[in-house]
């Protein structure tokens, strides 16, 4: 069914067809139906001291302001990460920002972090219904230089503290200039160290420890992963993302839109984000949870990838490709391969 949906879908430009799709998914839940066609699906996992009714979740950018938490939910996710949110609004880049290159199952993004702002996020996810996991993406407004960048994750990790099960920080969009520079040494220990400390403060406040988790790009060379790998364990981080899209072009050179500048995600990130995983499952120590996610367009990708060292996985690319019926086939797998 959703083969057919999507034919019309791609039928308008992929900006146009994701709020169409999003706002479909919410009719659907609205009236019932999804929960009927896909329902949630229990295979409940404990990563991070939280009860995931099942490991397979919604990545970030899809639900950007939390408007569709519940919708998402009902097609049977275990998590659903919102954001990435920033301290204000911001309409983001000029539009055309997402290509599709349907040969590759693949898409490129430079939105550039639009979205209405962390007060706005916060009052969607208090209406939630849903009962599974709910993660909250931060960033950092495009125009505060990286000096100051940790106050805009202070501020949305203060606003979103209560709300949210677990947060990300997001260091690896490469749309906002210098944002990937904050997975540098330069930055990072300063950045990760100050949100620990304020942590341990509103955990005392709040009495609830929220995991902090950090997302960090395929574009990484071993050097970086050993200091990013040290201070995550030194700041007391409780998981890390691998990984976010893709600056390189290597394996869609010559498509339709390859040349585009953004983040390049779906199939083509596959192996990159796969080895980036494998490495930091080789760097962190088991209690240390990964969020295996870039390239699942299948439930073998999955499989793979908790295969890998991944404790729970996530797609977006693959759910535009593939529809709601990738959570199944994810879930299918995943069983299978814990079966044999
Ligand atoms: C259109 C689009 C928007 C995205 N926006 C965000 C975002 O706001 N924050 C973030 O952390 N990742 C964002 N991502 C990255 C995804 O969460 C994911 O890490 C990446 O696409 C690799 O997974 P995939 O191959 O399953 O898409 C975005 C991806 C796409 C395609």
């Amino acid at each position: 069914m959703y083969s057919l949906l999507r034919k019309a879908l791609f039928l308008t430009d992929p900006e146009t067809a994701h709020g169409l799709a999003l706002e479909g998914l919410r009719l659907g839940h609205g009236i019932g139906a999804t929960g009927l066609l896909c329902g949630s699906i229990s295979q409940p996992v404990t990563v991070m001291g939280l009860e995931f009714p099942n490991p397979v979740g919604m990545a970030a950018g899809m639900d950007k302001n939390g408007d569709y938490i519940d919708a998402l939910g009902s097609i049977g996710f275990g998590f659903v990460e919102v954001g990435t949110v920033t301290p204000r609004p911001q309409p983001g880049n000029p539009k055309p920002r997402i290509f599709r290159l349907e040969k590759a199952n693949a898409m490129i993004n430079r939105l550039g972090f639009n979205n209405k702002g962390v007060d706005y996020l916060v009052r969607q996810v208090q209406k939630r219904t849903f009962g599974g996991i709910l993660g909250i993406n931060i960033g950092k407004n495009f125009d505060t230089p990286n000096e100051d960048a940790a106050n805009d994750y202070m501020e949305c990790m203060e606003k979103v503290y209560t709300h949210a099960d677990y947060i990300t920080i997001n260091i690896s969009s490469p749309n906002t200039t210098g944002l990937r520079d904050l997975q540098n040494a330069k930055h990072l220990g300063n950045l990760l160290g100050r949100l620990n400390a304020r942590r341990r403060e509103l955990a005392d406040e709040y009495h609830k420890r929220v995991p902090l988790v950090v997302k960090v790009a395929p574009d990484l060379e071993d050097d970086q992963i050993t200091a990013i790998a040290e201070a995550v364990i030194q700041n007391e981080f409780d998981g890390l993302i691998a990984t976010n899209t893709t600056i390189s072009r290597d394996t869609v050179k010559g498509m339709r839109h390859a040349e585009e500048q953004g983040g390049l995600s779906g199939a083509p990130v596959k192996e990159k984000a796969n080895q980036v995983l494998a490495a930091f499952r080789a760097a962190l120590p088991d209690a240390i949870a990964l969020i295996g996610t870039g390239g699942i367009t299948d439930g073998k990708d999955a499989a793979e990838k908790i295969r890998l060292g991944a404790d729970l996985v996530q797609f977006y690319t693959g759910f535009v490709y593939k529809g709601p019926d990738l959570v199944t086939d994810c879930l299918k797998a995943i069983q299978a391969q814990s079966s044999t």
